[in-house]
């Protein structure tokens, strides 16, 4: 038998040949080892799910053979989509709304359609992997922007960008707890980055998964709430349902869905129907905003329990972002320290696991000196105990350096 070829004799395409397996992913796998307490994924809590209502309305729409058929997006789920939008602070019809397989296949779709292969792309320098990785096919010229920690992206300098004459496909914008800093954009540059949108004829891709899961009182609004020309907004029901249904939403100005639903098909021809009508039936029996109450007072909570315990145990050179909502806490520590090598010591040491920040850079070698830091899928007491933990190695290693 011949031997397989390996990946550098296979000949794919020139885009693909710097491919590696997401750093991302590739930490995840090694932090879920069993025993290590992990920080490190994004994941929602699993047992707050909601699975006994939603078994409830898988068993009814399993009754009906058509929801194991082909079929076009779902209008009872657009309707329900409407209401949580509404939620949202956004007023919307069924007609603006475009279903998707999570909010990760809306960024593609998004990408394909606005981005020319080698085009122009404004993007923060640490931002979320997979709105990097909608790109690489297109292998852009990136040029990057910072983000400041208090009040998010630096619009003033996409500003500058667009007034020197650079063009951006998109301006992508976790608006709201971003992942993986933990900052809320400020309502000062809400409005300047759409009044930029509109200035320069840019779209704005507003990705939101945790929009939802805010837990304080002051709520503000999302982009699209602000302006409904240039904001196309993009929905997750991962994290306020569950991320295995890969189910999200889009809400874009109708006349560009029938193209957007050709770029669609090409990828999964179409969303789940089965899912689509479980979503839709769980989300009209009532039970979702219990559910939805119970995620933001126990999420809210361990974000507390983490943010009390990293005043408690964390060395006082250490710095980090208070979220207002979502997953994520960002830390920068000490020029000098390598978080890379940090983990490698936690998890021998201690058995606690957390992203390096290099991991959501951009321009390599950003964020060596940072971490991210999950606190949802942890309890209270795992939270208080790993975050001790991992504030003795650190003062140790900033000890050795300062
Ligand atoms: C900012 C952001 N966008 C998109 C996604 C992907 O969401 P989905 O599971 O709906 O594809 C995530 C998931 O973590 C995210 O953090």
């Amino acid at each position: 038998m011949n031997p397989s070829p390996s990946p550098a004799q296979f000949p794919s395409a020139n885009w693909t040949h710097g491919l590696k397996r997401s750093v991302l992913r590739q930490m995840i796998a090694v932090t879920a080892q069993p025993g290590i307490l992990s920080f490190a994924g994004g994941l929602p809590a699993p047992e707050l799910f909601p699975r006994e209502p939603f078994a409830e309305a898988m068993a009814q729409v399993l009754r009906e053979p058509l929801s194991l058929q082909y079929g076009p997006p779902q209008a009872a789920l657009k309707e329900q989509i409407v209401g949580l939008m509404a939620q949202r602070g956004v007023s919307c019809t069924p007609e603006q709304i475009f279903i998707t397989t999570g909010a990760q296949q809306g960024l593609d779709v998004l990408t394909r359609f606005l981005l020319n292969p080698g085009g122009t792309m404004i993007l923060e320098n640490i931002v979320y992997t997979g709105a990097q990785q909608v790109l690489a096919p297109f292998q852009p010229r990136i040029l990057t922007v910072p983000t400041d920690l208090q009040a998010g992206m630096d619009v003033k300098a996409i500003e500058a960008y667009l007034a020197g004459g650079e063009r951006s496909a998109y301006l992508y914008s976790i608006t709201e707890a971003h992942n993986p800093l933990g900052v809320s954009l400020s309502h000062t540059r809400r409005h300047q980055l759409i009044e930029a949108a509109a200035q320069y004829a840019i779209p704005i891709v507003e990705d939101d998964p945790y929009g939802l899961l805010v837990y304080d009182d002051e709520l503000l609004p999302p982009l699209r709430a602000l302006d409904d020309q240039w904001v196309i907004y993009l929905g997750s029901f991962s994290k306020i349902l569950a991320p295995a249904l890969r189910l999200g939403w889009m809400v874009a100005p109708p006349a560009l869905l029938p193209q957007l639903t050709v770029v669609k098909e090409m990828g999964d021809l179409e969303s789940s129907v089965l899912i689509q009508r479980a979503a839709a039936t769980f989300l009209a029996s009532g039970h979702f905003p219990e559910h939805l109450a119970r995620l933001r007072q126990e999420y809210g909570h361990r974000r507390d329990v983490m943010l009390q315990a990293l005043a408690d145990y964390f060395p006082a050179e250490a710095r980090w972002t208070r979220p207002r909502g979502g997953m994520f806490i960002w830390v920068e520590l000490p020029d000098g320290v390598d978080t890379a090598a940090l983990l490698e010591t936690t998890i021998a040491q201690e058995k606690v696991a957390f992203i390096p920040g290099h991991a959501f850079a951009v321009e390599p070698g950003c964020g060596r000196n940072c971490l991210r830091l999950n606190f949802s899928n942890a309890t209270a007491e795992k939270i208080e105990d790993g975050i001790a933990r991992l504030g003795r190695v650190i003062g140790e290693e900033i000890g050795k350096i300062c």
